[in-house]
């Protein structure tokens, strides 16, 4: 079956440059590129949901001369790509605190979000300025603030992703077997699929590996095999 929702940490992008000579920028910008065509082919593979880590809260720690290259990049992105995903029937979802980037590419961004809505093919779902532990917490004082005892339900509706399915299937690319602050309340019970390749190299034939090797799983969701 395919997955309803496919998340995908895109690591790599500094060390792919690095091989070839080229300075950090030059990696994010051939990420960008790649991060363009793999979001199309993973909705044409009828994904509905498609999360991608474009920078942690983490990252914003990076030295000022990269983190401006990316948000370069990113106005550069919202800028050409929001009427081509609105034409195609994909919402753009942005999770993250936004208040943590120059306001000019927050605007942008918002606006990108406020064109795509009611989308119906799919969501593409941009983890920017984004942290899970700062997500779960702002959701927990939210919880305390209103006075909430929360469950399960109403705890995943108070995060950012509330509304979107938790992913099915998470991809990391770039070599590093970890999670690194991202999805983890929504990531319990998904399928983890861990590549060397670099992001810039992670090709739509990369995904489908990764896809492949995800329905050959048994997802039992902690309970015992059903033989019946
Ligand atoms: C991690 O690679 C990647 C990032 C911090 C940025 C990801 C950004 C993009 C793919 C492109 C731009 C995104 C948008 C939304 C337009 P790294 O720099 O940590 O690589 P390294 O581990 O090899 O140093």
């Amino acid at each position: 079956m395919v997955p309803r929702h496919v998340a995908v940490i895109m690591d790599g992008n500094g060390r792919w440059a690095k091989k070839r000579l080229l300075p950090r920028s030059a990696g994010h910008r051939a990420g960008m590129k790649r991060m363009i065509s793999l979001s199309e082919h993973i909705f044409d593979c009828g994904v509905e949901f498609c999360t991608l880590y474009a920078l942690s809260t983490e990252n914003l720690k990076r030295p000022q001369e990269e983190l401006d290259g990316l948000f370069e990049l990113f106005r550069e992105y919202f800028i050409k790509n929001t009427q081509t995903l609105k034409k195609k029937g994909i919402t753009l979802r942005i999770i993250g605190n936004l208040q943590l980037l120059p306001e000019d590419v927050r605007e942008i961004i918002q606006k990108g979000e406020e064109e795509t809505k009611g989308g119906t093919r799919g969501t593409l779902v941009l983890a920017i300025a984004y942290g899970a532990r700062q997500e779960i917490l702002s959701a927990v004082n939210r919880a305390i603030r209103e006075g909430k005892e929360v469950s399960e339900e109403s705890f995943s509706s108070l995060l950012s992703t509330e509304g979107i399915p938790d992913p099915d299937l998470l991809i990391r690319t770039g070599k590093e077997i970890r999670l690194s602050n991202f999805l983890l309340w929504q990531s319990a019970y998904t399928e983890l699929y861990f590549t060397d390749k670099l992001f810039p190299d992670f090709t739509d034939k990369e995904f489908d590996k990764a896809l492949k090797s995800y329905t050959e799983r048994e997802r039992r969701f902690g309970k015992v095999e059903n033989k019946g």
